[in-house]
């Protein structure tokens, strides 16, 4: 879709949106997005890595990082004119910016990923969720774009407003330039990134990755969310998964800021995203907060966990309730 007469390289992310003729206000809320990344790089290259002294509502304690990232988006997002609420990781609960909800968008994010791996000196990102409107608390099928930035050996941006996955790159002068267009997701990978603790693994995951280890599929996990999905993504294939454990049947990561962008970009890549029963994109959020188990990435793969965790860990005890009350009702 670059412009005739342009390399696509020199395309950047303005004007790709333009060009995909994207609503104005979202054109201009991703572009802000953007733009706070640049901060919340230098934050990463140069930033303080000690505790904020402060802990989120999950106890965890916040990295001086978690908290400059959020707040750098949060600024952004306040002033960027076209936000009606917004929630994060780093926040108790959602804040309103604009009581008006017409032609403004909701954001919920994750300022940085995978911030523990910082010292490590390891890949982390910022995933960002888009609904229009007000409602954040609603299912993931309802947004209307979603993106990723990935603070790696290069800073990618990957971005979808419902017509097609495009990543860029920043170049020299901090700009996104288009690297790729419209990336795809082959229906079976090679590749496989498990997330939790095989000792915690139900029959259904286990016999899932002893196939997936049968066929030679190689392990691929960094523990960062962004990077191991841009790996499949980028790869155009694989499989990513953070599975219900026994003693946490809802895995770790959270809905509305994680697995709800991520599981948007790999639908429309062509890949799928499951938490293990129900479609990522269609669980109903009962709290801002939610966890759910995930299996994202090759459409054949996926499939494929949903049947050993269908055949060997049962029905999940709500999907029964629901069927007896069915059933009662039908006899
Ligand atoms: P966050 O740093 O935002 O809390 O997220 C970390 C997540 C995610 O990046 C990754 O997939 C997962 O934690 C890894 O968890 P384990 O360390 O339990 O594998
Ligand atoms: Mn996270
Ligand atoms: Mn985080």
């Amino acid at each position: 879709m670059a412009e005739p007469g342009k390399t696509k390289f020199q395309v950047d992310l303005r004007r790709h949106l333009r060009e995909n003729e994207v609503d104005d206000n979202l054109t201009h809320l991703i572009c802000e997005i953007a733009e706070a990344s640049k901060y919340i790089i230098n934050s990463i290259r140069t930033g303080d890595l000690g505790v904020a002294g402060t802990s989120n509502l999950y106890g965890e304690q916040q990295l001086a990082l978690d908290v400059l990232a959020d707040r750098i988006l949060r600024k952004r997002l306040d002033h960027s004119r076209v936000v009606a609420n917004i929630m994060s990781e780093e926040m108790d609960e959602i804040i309103p910016i604009s009581p008006d909800c017409e032609g403004k968008y909701s954001v919920a994010f994750d300022p940085l990923d995978g911030s523990s791996l910082v010292d490590v000196n390891l890949a982390v990102g910022t995933i960002v969720s888009i609904s229009a409107g007000c409602d954040l608390l609603q299912a993931g099928r309802h947004q209307v774009a979603a993106m990723y930035i990935l603070y790696g050996p290069r800073t990618t941006l990957v971005y979808s407003t419902g017509d097609g996955v495009h990543e860029f790159g920043m170049n020299n002068l901090m700009e996104y330039t288009l690297l790729r267009e419209d990336i795809r997701i082959e229906p079976k990978g090679n590749l496989y990134s498990p997330g939790g603790q095989r000792n915690l693994y139900t029959p259904g995951v286990e016999a899932f990755v002893s196939s997936l280890e049968d066929r030679g599929v190689k392990l691929r996990y960094s523990g960062g969310f962004v990077p191991d999905i841009n790996q499949v993504l980028l790869k155009g294939r694989g499989i990513f998964f953070y599975p219900h454990l026994n003693g946490s049947p809802k895995g770790k990561l959270r809905l509305l800021f994680e697995l709800n962008p991520m599981a948007f970009l790999v639908e429309q890549a062509g890949g799928a995203a499951s938490d293990g029963r129900t479609r990522i994109l269609d669980l109903e959020p009962d709290h801002i907060h939610g966890r759910s188990p995930v299996f994202i990435g090759s459409k054949e793969d996926v499939a494929l966990a949903e049947e050993y965790i269908r055949k060997l860990d049962g029905v999940e005890p709500s999907i029964v309730e629901k069927k007896s009350k069915k059933q009662a009702s039908s006899s």
